[in-house]
């Protein structure tokens, strides 16, 4: 089972939203937690807040599509703390887009926060993960990545290669004794879905979604997802033959 108590846990986004909301959560834990978003003056204010608690917590601002400071980054925290044990990839956004305004550039800058900023975060805490055989990738995904939903070709699209990219990379790092976990949430309560104007089924609290994240990465949970009742139904649709699930999710979202 991975062990969050006692390692080195980076995380990412974790300036508002789900983000902060596991940094409050982790800092309960006795970890070294560093804690990345662009946002300097955030995090510092929330790592002096969480440095009350078990924890030792440090800021490491940090842009994620810049690949080359995502490996000073990584290389910053090891020399504080010590490599790094735990990543959880979690920085992300949500652009709604629409065919009649369609611009690629959302596409672009989507996958390259979502998708690429993960990957890199991967790419710079790997080798030394593989060499010392452990550690634990955590990516924070989204049930949208299940399956094609209107207004969310960007972000779906990101958000499945992340699912697809983790699952295939589980493979070969099982071997190495590195462990990989998927964070499929719902709607969660944060500034990202509080921007949405339609129905959000099972809007959950970001207190509440960050305990069953934590619960799921102590068990080492391949797929962690909530709230499980949209899960399920997501779920259930990922089978769905392609007409059938077009006319359903047409008549329900009147696209
Ligand atoms: N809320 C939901 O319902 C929901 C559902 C499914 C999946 N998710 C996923 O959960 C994750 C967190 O979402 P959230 O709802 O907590 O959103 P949020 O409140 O908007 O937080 C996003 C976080 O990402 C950081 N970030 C954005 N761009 C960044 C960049 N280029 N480099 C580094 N950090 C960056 C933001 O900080 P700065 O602005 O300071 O950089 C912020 O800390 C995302 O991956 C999202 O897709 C959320």
């Amino acid at each position: 089972m991975p062990q969050l108590e006692d390692s080195t846990i980076w995380l990412t986004g974790a300036s508002s939203g789900i983000g902060e909301a596991l940094a409050r959560r982790l800092a309960r834990i006795p970890c070294r937690l560093a804690i990345s978003a662009r946002r300097a003056d955030v995090l510092e204010k929330l790592a002096g807040e969480l440095n009350e608690g078990p924890a030792t917590v440090r800021a490491f601002p940090l842009d994620v599509t810049d690949r080359d400071a995502v490996r000073q980054t990584t290389d910053a925290i090891a020399g504080a703390f010590g490599p790094v044990d735990v990543l959880i990839a979690n920085a992300g956004t949500y652009k709604p887009d629409d065919p009649e305004h369609f611009d690629a550039e959302i596409c672009d800058d989507t996958m390259r926060l979502n998708f690429s900023g993960a990957v890199y975060c991967i790419e710079a805490v790997m080798p030394a993960m593989i060499e010392r055989r452990s550690g634990y990738i955590v990516g924070v995904s989204s049930l949208v990545g299940y399956r094609g939903l209107p207004r969310a070709s960007a972000y779906g699209a990101s958000k499945a290669a992340l699912i697809n990219f983790l699952e295939a990379l589980r493979f070969g790092l099982h071997h190495h004794g590195v462990q990989v976990s998927i964070v499929n949430p719902g709607f969660v309560k944060t500034p990202l879905t509080d921007k949405n104007d339609f129905e959000m089924p099972f809007l959950m609290p970001a207190d509440r979604a960050v305990e069953v994240m934590v619960r799921g990465m102590e068990r080492g949970k391949k797929e962690i997802y909530f709230p499980w009742q949209l899960a399920w139904i997501f779920k259930l649709m990922r089978v769905l033959p392609f007409p059938l699930y077009h006319r359903l999710i047409a008549a329900r979202t009147g696209k």
